[in-house]
């Protein structure tokens, strides 16, 4: 690994090791305050969190939650993490109002070696956003390790990404490392053939991506409303479907790419429309060129996913962003669920390395009941979407440093 582990990390009995972990966790309105409703994030960070009590360390975990661009929003404390935490550790977590000065301070000197506490939240100082090398001092002061186990926002150039790690020894936390060698297995140095699902809604926002991944896979499969701009830069008519038609020469641009670099792209042959767009709306699979102009294309069809999943079969290393269809509203969650059911089967019995990745993959690998099959699902959303695009990460280059 070209950065320092944990195991590496000695004698930190009674010493402070300042934790970036990702505590931006979906959080619901209670009626009497925020809690969370999804603890993914905080299970991430257990691992890190308890190798360093192991240790004897003082854990002192640091987070961004939202984004309240440098000012103390009362709404978007990180206090509402502190009870699941606690119940996930088995233990108390202490908190502190503020991630700096005197109150951080003094929460850290009145902290036991092997105790955890939780600062606020980072992006109430504007110095967080800014990679403000006064900010990053304040925050390097508080400890004498720097562990950073935040993949998810490694995209972030920010000071407690970043500037923190520069500043005293840095470390890469379990989960940031578990990432980081499932991503260079992945696309860093995959077994061959690989290929790569991309779907989701706008082509405007994976461009960078898809334009990297062709020059890099064996096979692409679009999907997701951004294949209906590609189907309609081919000259097919795309009815009432979205569609970013002022990209279809940028999609076609792609096609050719795709061509130069042996990249066999995969379009959809037929796909599933509806009028509107409701839980069990009247679904009719359609031949392409045959959409009527008052129809939506929602989801893949039958014959383009029995192809994807003769593809995936005959791949070594899949890598998966976004879905082929509106998989939350039932009938068109098919084609998403069915390949993603045929991805994890071939992953679980060790024929196929299948790494996943971004919110909405995520979920609608969690409604097809599979995330425990595929070989790695990422956490991250924005960061995974970088790494994929062949990206430094400023977070990882920071602890190669
Ligand atoms: C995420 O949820 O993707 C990360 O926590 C980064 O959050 P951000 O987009 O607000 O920087």
């Amino acid at each position: 690994m070209p950065f320092r582990t944990l195991d590496e990390a000695k004698d930190v009995q009674g010493k402070t090791a300042l934790v970036r972990v990702d505590f931006n966790v979906p959080m619901a309105d209670s009626g009497i305050g925020k809690v969370v409703s999804d603890d993914t994030r905080l299970r991430a960070a257990i691992p890190t969190i308890r190798k360093l009590m192991g240790k004897g360390a003082k854990v002192v975990l640091l987070s961004h939650f939202d984004r309240p661009k440098g000012k103390r929003v009362a709404s978007m404390s990180l206090k509402p993490v502190v009870g699941p935490l606690a119940a996930l550790l088995g233990q108390d977590v202490a908190f502190a109002d503020d991630c700096v000065g005197p109150s951080a301070k003094s929460a850290i000197a009145a902290l036991p070696a092997g105790r955890v506490l939780l600062l606020e939240n980072v992006r109430y100082h504007a110095g967080e956003e800014k990679n403000d090398p006064a900010f990053a001092k304040q925050l390097a002061e508080l400890a004498d390790i720097y562990v950073d186990d935040a993949f998810s926002a490694a995209h972030r150039a920010h000071a407690s990404t970043e500037g923190v790690a520069r500043l005293i020894p840095a470390f890469a936390g379990e989960s940031m490392r578990a990432e980081l060698q499932a991503l260079d297995k992945a696309l860093g140095n995959p077994e061959r053939p690989v290929m790569a699902i991309v779907g989701g809604s706008k082509v405007s926002s994976k461009l960078e991506l898809l334009r990297h991944l062709v020059t890099k896979l064996d096979k692409l499969a679009i999907g997701g409303g951004m294949a209906n701009t590609f189907l309609y830069a081919q000259g097919h008519d795309v009815g009432a479907s979205y569609c970013e038609k002022e990209l279809a020469e940028t999609a076609r641009e792609i096609i050719r790419l795709a061509g130069q670099n042996n990249c066999k792209l995969f379009l959809p042959l037929d796909i599933v429309v509806a009028e509107k767009l409701a839980p069990g709306a009247a679904a009719r699979v359609r031949g392409l060129g045959e959409v009527d102009e008052d129809e939506r294309i929602l989801d893949a069809g039958p014959e383009t996913v029995e192809r994807l999943c003769r593809a995936i079969g005959n791949s070594k290393t899949l890598v998966w962003n976004g879905p082929l269809g509106v998989f939350e509203i039932p009938p068109f969650d098919k084609g998403t669920m069915e390949a993603a059911r045929h991805a994890a089967a071939l992953a679980k019995s060790g024929k196929l390395v299948a790494v996943a990745g971004g919110g909405d993959t995520v979920a609608a690998l969690n409604a097809a009941g599979v995330t425990g099959d595929f070989t790695f699902v990422s956490t991250a959303g924005g960061a995974f979407l970088e790494w994929m695009e062949g990206k430094t990460l400023p977070g990882v280059a920071a602890l190669e440093a």
